[in-house]
């Protein structure tokens, strides 16, 4: 046989089992085992994995080919149902293959539209594999370290700024910076700390950008189709300048999309002094055109009611739980989208969390038990209820929760 290593992060770790299969709110190993998926494919199989619709949408159009590179009909159709859904000033498209992309068209745009080069991101944030948002890992390589990743060049440094999250200071460095910045892309809702008291956060960094002439873009790459149909900026009353949307858009397929006002795109695609780069082998492809229109019309007759109640349910049943047992954690989130933090204490954003936590190796024994009693708990933490759950499902995922919270604190357990 053949050597080879396998370095994609959180493959072809020994401790994790091998998933031949999945289907609804479950994955399936190699050796036979049925596991509770609890982040669904990393949040973006909010219908749970394998649905019907999408499958025979996919198989339906693979037999006419997965790729033209010319204009087709089904990106036109994913248009249409995107401008329904969508927030209405969200009206102009660019599709890519990833969350990264999104991110990354979604700042090139905004320098170009901005004649800017500067970019603040927050810290806590993830915007995926993208230079200029990487001044923080995300916690990949252990709580505290601050220096940039290798690979990436020190020059990124220049031209990005890290911003503290749902924190007054970011206010005083954005105006500091204010002249220099083209945007700042936050995630309404942050993963490492999804909350429900952050709208007035946002608002405050909506009018402070709008001030100094720097546009605000929105990440709804997990917030996107879940928090409601057309993200945060449908959710709460925010208006964003540039969008970048992915995960349960592609129904398990891969794609970005990034969105921008009327505004936006006048001073960018609108300009004929300004030539904006768009496009890829892949982007706007017919297969995933197919899929995501099969997604969204699924979720625009969907009861959103449906998974923020679970998520609620899963959040009051286990803080009721861990405070009976006297367990420190605490789980916390927003709608359908929840994180158990490892203290009981409150915190306001991920560098106080980080301070407050059970060390690294209790919560890895707590994600060991999970696995033993039958759940796949997300390495990044993030727990998504989603349209394929029932009461029961999340009744029984507390259990589970509880359990693993009370054992991985016996060390040695
Ligand atoms: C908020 C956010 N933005 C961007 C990304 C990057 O997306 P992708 O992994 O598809 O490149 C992610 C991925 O988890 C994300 O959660």
């Amino acid at each position: 046989m053949s050597s080879y290593q396998l370095h994609n992060a959180g493959y072809g770790t020994d401790s994790q089992p091998v998933i031949v299969r999945g289907e609804g709110a479950y994955l399936y190993s190699d050796n036979g085992r049925r596991l509770f998926d609890a982040g669904l494919g990393a949040g973006s199989q909010i219908l749970g994995h394998a649905h019907p619709a999408v499958v025979a949408a996919v198989q339906r159009q693979i037999a006419d080919g997965s790729i033209y590179l010319y204009n087709n009909p089904q990106i036109h159709d994913l248009c249409q149902r995107l401008a329904t859904l969508l927030p209405a000033p969200q009206c102009h498209y660019v599709f890519s293959n990833s969350g990264t992309e999104a991110t990354l068209r979604a700042l090139r745009l905004a320098r170009a539209a901005a004649g800017r080069q500067r970019i603040a991101c927050f810290h806590g944030g993830w915007h995926g594999m993208n230079e200029w948002t990487l001044l923080d890992d995300g916690g990949r390589f252990g709580a505290g370290i601050t220096t940039l990743p290798d690979g990436i060049p020190q020059p990124v440094l220049d031209f990005s700024l890290l911003l503290p999250y749902n924190d007054e200071r970011a206010f005083e460095l954005i105006t500091a910076h204010g002249q220099e910045l083209a945007a700042v892309i936050i995630e309404p809702v942050q993963g490492s700390n999804p909350r429900a008291d952050i709208l007035h956060f946002l608002q405050r960094l909506e009018a402070e950008c709008r001030r100094l002439g720097i546009l605000v873009i929105h990440d709804e790459i997990i917030t996107g189709f879940r928090l409601a149909p057309g993200g945060a900026g449908q959710y709460w009353p925010l208006q964003p300048d540039i969008v970048t949307w992915g995960k349960i858009l592609g129904g398990g397929l891969p794609i970005g999309l990034t969105s921008c006002t009327d505004e936006v795109a006048a001073r960018t695609f609108g300009d004929r002094h300004k030539r904006i780069l768009t496009g890829g082998t892949f982007s706007a492809n017919p297969l995933v055109a197919a899929a995501s229109s099969a997604v969204l019309s699924q979720l625009a007759s969907a009861d959103y009611r449906h998974i923020d109640q679970l998520g609620e349910r899963f959040r009051n049943q286990l803080n009721q739980g861990f405070k009976q047992q006297g367990l420190p954690f605490s789980a916390i989130g927003i709608g359908s989208f929840n994180r158990v933090a490892f203290t009981a204490s409150s915190f306001r954003n991920r560098a106080e969390r980080d301070a407050l936590e059970l060390p690294a190796a209790t919560q890895s024994r707590f994600r060991q038990q999970l696995l033993e009693l039958g759940v796949l708990w997300p390495t990044n933490g993030i727990v998504f209820t989603g349209f394929c759950h029932q009461q029961a499902d999340i009744d029984w995922l507390c259990q589970q929760v509880l359990a693993a919270a009370a054992g991985c604190l016996i060390s040695g357990a």
